[in-house]
Order: C-alpha cells, then structure tokens, then sequence
C-alpha cells in the first residue's frame, strides 16, 4: 500500500445512506415565565437563543446519529417581542448536509396567552453543526434528503449560505495575513 493510501481515512470512501428531512425535524416548546425576561418585561434575546441552540442541536444529534457541537449561528433575527405567559414553539429541520458539518434552519412561533389567534413568527436563525465523534474530531454525517419543495429551496438557499461562510472566512484570512506580512500588531 502506498504512503498516501495508508493515510486516507478508511472512512472517506464509505457511501453513508441518505436520511429524509422529516427523520429529523423537531419541534421544542416552552411557556415563557418572569425568569426569562430583560429589563424591558419582554423575553431576554438570550433565552430564545438557547432555545434555538437546543432545538437545532437535538436536530443534528438525530440526523447524525450521535454528538454534534454547534460551529456557526448566523442570521438570527428577531422579529416580535416575545411576552412572559406566551407559548413559544421552537421549530427545526436540517436544511443541507456537507461531509461532517449540517446546517439547521430554525423558526421560533409564539403562542400568544392573552389572543385566541394563530402562532405568529417571532425569529428565525441558521445554525452549523459538526459531527464529532468521541474524541470531538468531526465525523462524516449522512447526506440530507429533501422531501417537499420548500426543503429543496432551502436546501438551495443553503448553499447559497455556506458559499458565503467559506468566501467572507477566506477573505478575512486573507487580508489578516495581507496585514500581518506588512507589519501591522492588532
Ligand atoms: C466545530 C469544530 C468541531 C470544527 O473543527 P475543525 O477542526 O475546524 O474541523 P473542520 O475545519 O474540518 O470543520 C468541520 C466541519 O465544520 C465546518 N465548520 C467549521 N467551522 C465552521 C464555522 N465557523 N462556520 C461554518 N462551518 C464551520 C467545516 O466547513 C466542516 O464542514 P464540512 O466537513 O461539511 O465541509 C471545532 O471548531 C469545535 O469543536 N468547536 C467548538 C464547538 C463547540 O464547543 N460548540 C459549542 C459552543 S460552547
């Protein structure tokens, strides 16, 4: 066996079978109580964060079957106050698989206690996971597989993300690097 063949990892070659969206997709819920509020009176942005990161991450350990760490939270937007009473549902599929890492889309609704009306979007983010194993060295994930329309445009609006994690982390490098070979200490 060759140098280069003895490195390869003898898991690189192993076709892992697919796992549909739905196989994964959860929904957390929680009724919001006066620990959960800022100083305003409405909930602290922190508390639907954690929310999200739990949601997301019971989403990727299922997908994955087995640990995986939260790399990335980017675009969390919060669109409506969240109010102490409200039932907030915290909604999270796999949106698009590379070879260790998933990104999860997350919606957060709330249920409000004091309206008979339907749940109203307050937030939305999109969170990385890797896999790791036990050593928390990333694994190999199964590829995703896009069941609906609406997971297929995500999956598509997904990459469209990730292409732009990957070009804004290598432009950044690189103009550190630009920086640093001039001289400059920051
Ligand atoms: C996430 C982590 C496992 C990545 O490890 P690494 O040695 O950098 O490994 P890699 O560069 O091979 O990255 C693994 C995968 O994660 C992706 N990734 C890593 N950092 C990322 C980031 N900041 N944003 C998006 N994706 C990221 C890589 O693109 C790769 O995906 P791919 O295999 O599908 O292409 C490692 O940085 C880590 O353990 N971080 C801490 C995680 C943690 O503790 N989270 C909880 C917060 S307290």
């Amino acid at each position: 066996m060759t140098d280069q063949a003895m490195d390869r990892d003898p898991d690189m070659d192993a076709d892992i079978p697919g796992k549909p969206t739905s196989a994964s997709r959860t929904t957390l819920s929680h009724i919001m109580t006066h620990n959960d509020t800022n100083l305003l009176g409405t909930v602290h942005g922190g508390v639907i964060m954690k929310l999200v990161d739990d949601a997301a991450g019971a989403v990727a350990g299922r997908h994955s079957g087995g640990p995986a760490v939260t790399a990335s939270m980017d675009e969390m937007a919060f669109l409506e106050p969240v109010r102490v009473g409200d039932l907030v549902h915290v909604k999270a599929q796999v949106n698009w698989t590379g070879r260790t890492s998933m990104e999860v889309g997350v919606r957060v609704l709330a249920e409000r206690w004091n309206e008979s009306a339907p749940a109203t979007q307050v937030g939305s983010a999109y969170l990385v996971f890797a896999a790791v194993d036990a050593d928390g060295k990333p694994r190999r994930v199964p590829p995703v597989i896009p069941e609906t329309d609406r997971d297929r445009r995500r999956c598509q609006e997904a990459q469209i993300r990730r292409t732009h994690r990957l070009a804004r982390r290598r432009a950044i490098r690189e103009l550190r690097e630009r920086r640093a070979a001039e001289g400059f200490e920051d």
